[in-house]
């Protein structure tokens, strides 16, 4: 079959695919300074899954018995009329007035501040956009798979109800109950979380912008699913923060939902099964975010233009536990498999640095 010419002497399938390849220039250049993973691309990775879950199948939703019923007689009555919301649809940079009041939103103005001229200038939709920048943005951390990415999200929506996110000082319950109602089961939620192998906190303690969630937080490696287990210890800051447990590493920041889901049996033996497999961490992270990146969408309406997406650099350090530590330090909590044998890195115990601002 005969490819599109597109610029710079690249070539693509479909010519709709051609403007993600001067996308793909632009951001690399102007959003993640010059194709690193820091804290733009953690932001923007964030941002996808902040697009994606502002949805229900039962928009609107919120939890209560009179509120289920209503919601079903609702429902029934105007299906025809659309009141479903869509997901990836762009609504987050759409309808910031809106959808930045919910508590969950904190933090994911400044990324969108960024991003915001890049469709503008491009003309694409934002929908698009954010799952492209997210894909993108994570091929610049080693080890991290190379995303699918399809195009073609119209460039309209309506705001997302506020409630959908999920917070980290929400029940393991609530969190499974709501990525239920999204349509993910509880392996999905893990699979997603490997996100948070390239991820810090700016605003669960405002006082410590920057705090990793694993000691690695410029590798897409297994360390997180390895440090979430360890026993907490202390508070990087003064620990009266909301969604916030002791972490095990000085300078390390621990969520309480990453805590509870590396617990829960729903979903501890899906968490244990990373800790020492890069191969089936990556696989499932990009299943499950090829799911997130059309929910709400319908794949037969988009084109596949992953071809654009850069192909990532191999992870080259192996999973440890930090140095300092042993395996009895490990709260395993898979029940039908035991936690895999783990050396710990050599040298005085691990302190983790902030990610810099860029
Ligand atoms: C149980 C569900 C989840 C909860 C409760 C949660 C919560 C959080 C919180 C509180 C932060 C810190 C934000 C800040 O203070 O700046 C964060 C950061 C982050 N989250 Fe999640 N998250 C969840 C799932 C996900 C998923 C599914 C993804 C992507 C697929 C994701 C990607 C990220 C990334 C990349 C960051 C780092 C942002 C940065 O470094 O600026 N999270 N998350």
């Amino acid at each position: 079959m005969r490819r599109a010419a597109c610029s710079n002497g690249r070539s693509a399938a479909s010519e709709t695919c051609c403007v993600w390849f001067d996308v793909l220039d632009d951001i690399q250049q102007n959003l993640f300074d010059g194709g690193e993973c820091g804290e733009e691309v953690h932001e923007s990775l964030r941002l996808t899954f902040h697009d994606a879950i502002a949805f229900s199948p039962l928009f609107p939703y919120r939890p209560g018995k009179i509120w289920r019923w209503w919601r079903r007689k609702v429902f029934l009555r105007s299906v025809g009329n659309a009141i479903y919301n869509t997901s990836t649809d762009g609504s987050i940079m759409a309808h910031t007035d809106i959808e930045l009041e919910d508590h969950a939103n904190n933090g994911v103005d400044e990324i969108i501040d960024h991003q915001r001229q890049f469709p503008l200038k491009h003309n694409v939709s934002f929908g698009d956009f954010i799952q492209f920048a997210g894909a993108v943005g994570v091929s610049n951390c080693p080890g991290s798979p190379r995303l699918e990415f399809l195009a073609g999200r119209a460039n309209t929506s309506q705001p997302a109800p506020s409630g959908l996110v999920p917070e980290p000082f929400d029940s393991a319950d609530k969190i499974i109950a709501r990525f239920a109602d999204a349509g993910f089961a509880p392996n999905e939620i893990v699979d997603l979380l490997a996100s948070h192998t390239v991820a810090a906190q700016d605003h669960v303690d405002e006082s410590l912008k920057g705090t990793p969630f694993d000691s690695t937080p410029g590798v897409f490696d297994t360390q997180f699913f390895i440090e979430t287990l360890l026993k907490g210890t202390a508070f990087p800051g003064n620990g009266s923060n909301s969604g916030e447990v002791e972490s095990p590493l000085a300078g390390e920041f621990r969520l309480q939902s990453d805590f509870e889901l590396a617990r829960d049996p729903r979903t501890a033996c899906e968490w244990q099964s990373f800790v020492n497999n890069q191969n089936l961490m990556a696989t499932n992270f990009r299943a499950a975010m090829s799911k997130m990146a059309i929910l709400g969408q319908s794949r037969a309406d988009l084109t596949d233009c992953s071809e654009v997406i850069p192909t990532p650099k191999p992870v080259s350090d192996s999973p440890s536990l930090p140095a300092g530590k042993t395996p009895a330090d490990i709260e395993a909590a898979c029940s039908s498999a035991p936690f895999p044998p783990l050396t710990a890195a050599p040298g005085p115990a691990t302190s983790v640095a902030p990610v810099p601002p860029s």
